[in-house]
């Protein structure tokens, strides 16, 4: 791995944005008075980490991330607690999964440890820019492009590592709310061998086109994932993993490859272990979902990602039919997970795993 042996230069933010309504924070619009950026260069390796005013990066136009997207991304968040003390939620584990999405894409390696103190270290710098509220936190952005000027296919010698901050609302505004999802065996998100347990845009935008067309044509805000192989088995909803509750059993897809390794799927299989509720990680097929749903089986069941949390799943639309889940309601596991996951994150309840990492 890569070790940094700067520091972090702190520049002077001669100017202070005005702070947006709790009201009109929405998701990843707006963005706060500074950034973090670091180089790498073949000779120099990564070096320059400096925290700087928020502005528009120059960047030559041939730069090698806008011809063959060679790029990673992470998101988590900083929370206030009641106390006024910040929070941050496992970000180790997000710089290690950098890391791995680096290996997959031909990046340079990060410092883990320089990564978690960037976080904090802007974090601290923008504290008074973490909203306070229900569900509100400051989503954290960092992300790797390829910035060589070059067109040749191959991995780049430049990059650019940055961290932005977005204050950010809650996800479901009046509470958590069950969503009806659209099970896709056209368009597939990814393929074993492909980049799909990388954090990385391609992922996302091959996504884009089945969302829109789930929207459009069945009144579904997202898309189920099913293999790229055989059509048949689960791997993620619109861009989160998987639960379903079987008969007082919890399922989500096994990780294999295409299948992004979430840390609120993490911790969600920790607490239900915790909680004696039994846990399986294996191969998924629909089918399965199907037969369980049409025999009662189906308890219910949730996405889970940093940005919502838990998504509760209302319903399936599935080769033309309608597959209700839970009723379209809240099951009991979702909002015990989400009251836990949000209290542990916001300091209301004891943090028995060591999850929180204040800035
Ligand atoms: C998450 O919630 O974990 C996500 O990946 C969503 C993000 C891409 C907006």
């Amino acid at each position: 791995m890569e070790k940094v042996q700067q520091s972090i230069n702190i520049y002077p933010c001669p100017t202070a944005k005005p702070k947006p309504g709790q009201q009109s924070l929405g998701f990843g619009v707006h963005f706060t008075d500074r950034m973090f950026l670091m180089d790498y260069s073949a000779e120099q390796g990564w070096h320059d980490p400096r925290i700087v005013p928020y502005e528009p990066l120059q960047l030559d136009p041939a730069s090698m991330v806008f011809h063959y997207g060679q790029s990673v991304f992470e998101g988590l968040k900083a929370y206030r607690t009641d106390d006024n003390k910040v929070f941050l939620f496992r970000p180790d584990k997000n710089a290690e999964r950098m890391n791995r999405s680096c290996d997959r894409l031909n990046i340079p390696r990060i410092d883990e440890s320089l990564f978690v103190e960037a976080v904090q270290t802007i974090v601290r710098l923008e504290a008074n820019w973490i909203p306070v509220g229900n569900g509100a936190s400051l989503y954290i952005r960092p992300f790797i492009i390829a910035t060589e000027a070059a067109l040749g296919v191959r991995a780049s010698n430049r990059y650019l590592f940055a961290i932005i901050l977005s204050p950010a609302g809650a996800y479901f505004g009046e509470g958590l709310k069950p969503v009806r999802i659209f099970v896709d065996d056209h368009y597939v998100r990814a393929v074993r061998g492909g980049t799909g347990h990388a954090k990385t845009p391609g992922n996302y935008a091959a996504t884009l086109k089945a969302q829109t067309e789930a929207k459009e044509r069945q009144h579904c805000s997202q898309v189920l994932w099913l293999d790229g192989i055989e059509r048949t088995y689960i791997e993620e909803v619109g861009s989160m993993n998987v639960f379903f509750k079987i008969n007082g059993e919890v399922l989500t897809p096994e990780l294999n490859g295409s299948i992004l390794e979430g840390i609120t799927r993490n911790s969600v299989i920790r607490l239900l272990k915790q909680w004696g509720i039994p846990v399986t990680e294996r191969k998924i097929a629909i089918d399965e979902i199907v037969r369980a749903a049409e025999n009662g089986g189906l308890e219910e069941s949730f996405g889970t990602g940093t940005a919502a949390v838990i998504s509760p799943i209302g319903g399936l639309f599935w080769n033309g039919n309608d597959i209700p889940v839970n009723q379209g309601n809240v099951g009991s596991c979702s909002q015990k997970l989400y009251d836990t996951l949000t209290g542990i994150q916001y300091g209301r309840l004891q943090d028995e795993w060591g999850w929180t990492v204040e800035c």
